[in-house]
């Protein structure tokens, strides 16, 4: 699809914002609606997520940081001489402390982001207090090839995945990552925090909070492009829903169209029925033997699961399978 000439007379700021102003376009013209999820992060998106790890029904963050802190120690069998530890990522500071704290023999934290801004700030953070750690930024799309400083190729390597970050991709995409981070030069083990399966309505609660937190991080879509692209969506008209669709083991987020309604974006009209979704996130939930399969195909054993007393989430240390 082509962008369209912009209306006589607008002026928003489009041609700063064409890969995202493409990229809705894409998505709202196609016959399911869809929107990238990574979208959902601009300044108040992420404000609204940092609110949402607090809210009680939202169990996922401080169940990793629990499950982290009383696990890292045993990491230390992969910090030999050199050692890194690479994160792709780089928002989750307190998971990182994690392990630095107890990981004391690393030689260097590498945090990879496709945000530069994101990252300078996280490396600042951590060079800061970790004073004997050479910090060293990558700025990178890791869902593409990771290109790492040449210094770094033969150090070896634990690259950590939390956050279930994992769980936005569908299972070949995530299957794609576990390969490719196989193939990274010294790679000793890939520690990547999955959501667990579980009672549905414990899931849909943790995307759907009474306080409305999880709505308004999903409405923030609709303002963002009203803001950035000048579109006229009515927030009223489209309500927040989180679905368990057991057959992909997965949390679909949708914005529901309450009436059918027009949209305009970018001079174009855009119909929505009644009823009619635009589908916003996927978050996929993971069993330990769905995670061990995934892996193994890509080349890794699972060399420890660590799960929190309830089992509502895990944390997978994987090794390179040779043979
Ligand atoms: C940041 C993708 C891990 O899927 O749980 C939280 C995003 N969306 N509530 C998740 C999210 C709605 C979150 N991840």
């Amino acid at each position: 699809m082509t962008m369209p000439p912009a209306p006589a007379g607008f002026d928003a700021g489009i041609h700063s914002d064409d890969a995202f102003a493409q990229s809705i376009l894409n998505g709202l013209n196609a016959s399911k609606k869809g929107i990238d999820s990574k979208w959902l992060y601009d300044a108040t998106g992420s404000q609204l997520f940092d609110t949402i790890t607090e809210l009680a029904e939202y169990y996922p963050t401080r169940t990793e940081l629990g499950i982290l802190r009383q696990n890292a120690s045993s990491l230390k069998e992969f910090v030999t001489n050199g050692a890194a530890l690479v994160e792709l990522g780089s928002g989750s500071s307190t998971k990182t402390r994690a392990l630095l704290n107890v990981l004391t023999g690393l030689q260097s934290y590498v945090p990879i982001d496709i945000s530069a801004d994101h990252l300078q700030d996280a490396a600042d953070h951590v060079a800061r207090e970790y004073s004997h750690l050479d910090v060293i930024p990558v700025v990178a799309d890791f869902t593409a090839e990771i290109t790492l400083p040449s210094a770094l190729l033969d150090a070896p390597k634990i690259v950590f995945f939390p956050g279930s970050t994992i769980g936005n991709f569908e299972i070949d995409g995530a299957a794609q990552l576990l390969g490719r981070m196989r193939k990274m030069a010294g790679v000793a083990a890939f520690v990547v925090g999955v959501d667990l399966v579980k009672d549905a309505d414990i899931l849909v609660r943790a995307y759907d909070d009474p306080k409305g937190v999880t709505a308004a991080f999903n409405l923030n879509l609709l303002t963002r492009i009203n803001r950035d692209l000048g579109a006229d969506f009515d927030l009223s008209g489209f309500k927040h829903e989180a679905r368990w669709v057991a057959d992909h083991k997965r949390i679909e987020m949708h914005l529901v169209s309450q009436v059918a309604q027009d949209v305009l974006l970018l001079g174009q009209k855009i119909h929505f029925a009644a009823g009619e979704t635009i589908h916003t996130e996927n978050s996929h939930k993971y069993t330990p033997d769905l995670l061990e399969r995934t892996a193994r195909q890509q080349g890794w054993l699972v060399h420890q699961f660590w799960t929190d007393a309830n089992s509502l989430f895990g944390v997978a240390v994987l090794t390179p399978y040779k043979g």
